[in-house]
């Protein structure tokens, strides 16, 4: 039995961090394990051009605590009016590492978004010929598509036929949640799908069953368990298709336990001890690093992280419940059993 894992030092490929008093709050749970993470970009306002993206650099760095080293990887909103020239140069100077792509309307700050496809047309055959990443939140928005089939709908309706118009475009399906989303990006070239904790964890009896339970509540939202089955073989496969993105994203408690709540998980602060218990449960703890470590930095074409952490199996740690803080408090996800694994970073 392993008692003790070390990995590469693992990154998050989909990460909220917010902005002000609400990113001073979780950014340090996110540096204290993870070398770099994917900084979505929908803030409100969005960050949409270069100069956006590195301004919101600066303040993150300024935001980090002494003694914490941390990479955070810039991403652009895509809109309707995205200047191709402007994200080529922000891609060529090293400051963007991908363009994210939000159907307008489908998840949280998402009114800037896509909504005619034509117009994006330049951008999307620039992205190819350069080969910067397209990171999707794949839902359709249409009001008469069932929420559980937003998914399937989208890659069927508006991904894939946007990818054959689009050869060579590199995409990232973001926080895949069905086997749909698995086996359409396992069969694809030039494809990535993140996978967050928490969709390898809850299904939607989770946020349903006994009661609404809000701190579940994100979109995609979690579907039925074989869905939840086909996301922990992926993930546990060391498919190089597949890697981590949490999509951890904080929402303060009074707007999550709300009439209206917020769509967000928020997995920072114990993600690793989390996975570590979802892989030892496959027997696929030697898959870890793939997932976590490895697989990312390999579809974004960056170098795998030279430092390690050390994961060991002991009595459960004591996360905290919530992170009280300026913008907070934030619940912490639940996973619902004990966490064995600790993490020496
Ligand atoms: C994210 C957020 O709160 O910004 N929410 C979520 O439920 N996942 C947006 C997103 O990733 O879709
Ligand atoms: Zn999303
Ligand atoms: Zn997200």
């Amino acid at each position: 039995m392993t008692e003790s894992l070390t990995i590469r030092r693992p990154d998050d490929w989909h990460l909220h961090l917010r902005d002000g008093a609400m990113m001073e709050t979780v950014l340090p749970e996110t540096a204290r394990h993870f070398g770099r993470a994917i900084i979505m970009p929908n803030l409100v306002p969005p960050v949409v051009t270069a100069a956006d993206a590195a301004a919101y650099r600066d303040r993150i760095m300024a935001a980090l605590p002494e003694g914490q080293a941390f990479e955070p990887l810039m991403t652009l909103y895509m809109t309707e009016t995205t200047d191709p020239q402007d994200v080529r140069r922000a891609a060529e100077s090293g400051l963007v590492k991908a363009v994210k792509l939000y159907p307008a309307g489908a998840t949280t700050n998402s009114a800037s978004g896509v909504r005619d496809f034509d117009k994006v047309r330049g951008v999307l055959e620039m992205m190819a010929e350069i080969g910067l990443p397209m990171c999707v939140h794949g839902e359709v928005t249409t009001p008469d598509v069932d929420i559980f089939d937003r998914e399937a709908v989208f890659i069927e309706t508006v991904l894939d036929p946007l990818r054959r118009n689009t050869p060579g475009l590199r995409v990232v399906m973001e926080h895949v949640t069905t086997a749909d989303g698995v086996n359409y990006v396992k069969s694809q070239e030039d494809m990535g799908g993140t996978i967050t904790t928490h969709h390898l964890i809850i299904n939607r009896n989770h946020i349903l069953v006994g009661g609404i339970k809000p701190h579940y509540y994100c979109l995609p939202v979690a579907k039925r368990e074989v869905h939840r089955l086909a996301l922990v073989e992926a993930a546990t496969s060391g498919d190089a298709h597949f890697f981590l993105g949490t999509d951890s994203a904080p929402h303060p408690d009074h707007l999550k336990e709300h009439a209206c709540g917020c769509a967000g998980v928020f997995s920072a602060t114990n993600t690793m001890s989390c996975l570590a218990e979802v892989f030892e449960a496959e027997d696929a703890l030697d898959r870890l690093e793939a997932f976590a470590s490895l697989n990312g930095p390999t579809f974004y074409r960056l170098p795998v992280s030279d430092e390690t952490i050390t994961l060991t199996k002991g009595a459960p740690v004591d996360y905290p419940a919530k992170l009280e803080g300026g913008a907070g408090p934030v619940t912490v996800f639940d996973p619902g059993f004990p966490l064995h694994w600790r993490v020496d970073a």
